[in-house]
């Protein structure tokens, strides 16, 4: 049989017109989850499924699925990624696994190909957490706890606003689980969103491990006061603890961490304004590392520095904890069917780990899960100007096709 390709022409129209949905001045998409733009791209995949004769679905966690059955089967191998993206992000993130999903579904049906699993594409819910991270993927693969909506990260009112607005209810949420004994595996074509493929010339890439990600809320406690009638020596500055703690985690993560990264990428400062001495102080403190034994390390000294920081500059210190999500490695078989697509194709693949967080290390944990990189031209990604060549667009669609097609396993047609 000549090797199976998506159609290039299709896959590019229903790219740009998603890229439109939400479509930002500077070229990229601002659409958080359950924002409207966010909305009216689910709209638009439930109705390109349906034009391709594919039954759509939406559990209880509002993830969206086309579904393509094989007669008898009794598994369902999902591909799949996100529509929603980080404020102000690219076009590429998430985006391209759904289109590309989708394509592989009409490329399949169109084939007629007999396959031995049903063949579902997932546009998971809140992947960039802006309001509980990993909602739709954790849902469904069990892993989603009440307690995790009690405090989410991106606030209580906001998850409830958003709630409200894409018709969700929060009873409904835990139906979404799926029993693993019916998954055949999970695959998902992402952006690099860094640089190692580019900087090695190569043009796709097989994901051995997604990194593990903790974060926390740092609050240093001090006391808002007159900025123009107290004594510097006398204020309680909560900035000051924050700010010297920052350079601290960097030296500290460069010195000690190698294997690891961290980053603060919010400062909230209470009451926030030019003539009250900063009362509090929230950090948003994010790490991560493919080691758990490095992020432990890292974590304690980390947290302890923060603590001295707080107690230098006389202030109280609150920390919480907001989220974990595990490194985990790449399912061997589900790699290997994705090299197999590669070298089929007449591509030379570059294993790498991926440093950005995906739905695929939560479900790692309970399929047999596999990734495929395209690269991210200047490693920029989470920005307007984020940018995947089309043909590497392309070839990572095919790979998809490729492996998914390995992982159904093709039904023979005297069955
Ligand atoms: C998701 O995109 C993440 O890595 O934060
Ligand atoms: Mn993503
Ligand atoms: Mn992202």
């Amino acid at each position: 049989m000549a090797t199976l390709t998506i159609n290039q022409e299709r896959f590019k129209t229903d790219f740009e017109a998603l890229s439109k949905i939400g479509a930002t001045a500077q070229g990229g998409v601002n659409r958080p989850a359950f924002s409207p733009a966010h909305i009216k791209a689910r709209d638009w995949f439930r109705k390109q499924a349906l034009k391709a004769g594919l039954e759509v679905r939406i559990d209880g966690a509002g993830n969206n699925s086309a579904i393509l059955h094989q007669d008898k089967a009794s598994k369902t191998l999902l591909l799949g990624s996100h529509l929603d993206s980080v404020p102000d992000g690219g076009r590429f993130d998430g985006a391209l696994g759904v289109v590309a999903g989708l394509e592989v579904l009409r490329t399949v049906k169109e084939t007629e190909l007999r396959l031995n699993t049903h063949l579902e594409v997932i546009d998971f819910t809140d992947e960039e957490s802006s309001l509980v991270d990993y909602l739709g993927s954790r849902a469904l693969a069990g892993l989603l706890q009440p307690e995790d909506l009690r405090a989410p990260m991106g606030g209580r009112s906001n998850f409830e606003v958003g709630l409200a607005r894409s018709g969700m209810k929060e009873d409904e949420i835990f139906t979404a689980r799926r029993d693993p004994g019916s998954l055949k595996g999970y695959l998902e074509l992402h952006i690099e969103q860094g640089p190692r493929l580019e900087m090695a010339g190569a043009r796709i890439g097989i994901v051995s491990a997604i990194v593990g990600i903790r974060a926390y809320h740092l609050i240093f406690q001090g006391k808002a006061n007159h900025a123009g009638t107290t004594p510097m020596e006398t204020r309680s500055d909560a900035s000051l603890g924050a700010s010297a703690f920052l350079l601290a985690a960097r030296e500290i993560t460069l010195r000690d961490a190698p294997d690891c990264v961290e980053n603060v990428g919010n400062l909230h400062f209470s009451p926030g304004v030019f003539n009250v001495i900063p009362g509090q102080v929230d950090a948003s403190l994010e790490i991560r590392s493919i080691d758990e034994a490095s992020l432990d390390a890292l974590e304690t000294s980390l947290l302890a520095r923060a603590r001295i920081e707080a107690e230098r500059f006389g202030l109280g210190l609150e920390i919480k904890a907001v989220s974990r999500a595990l490194p985990v490695r790449m399912d061997p078989n589900a790699q290997s069917a994705l090299w197999q697509a590669t070298e089929t194709l007449g591509l030379s693949p570059l294993t790498i780990p991926s440093g950005a967080g995906h739905d695929a290390q939560v479900l790692a944990q309970i399929t047999s899960t596999g990734m495929v990189f395209v690269p991210s031209a200047g490693g920029v990604s989470h920005a307007p100007s984020e940018l995947t060549i089309w043909e590497d667009c392309v070839n990572g669609a095919n790979v998809l096709l490729g492996a998914a097609v390995r992982m159904a396993g093709i039904k023979n047609p005297i069955d």
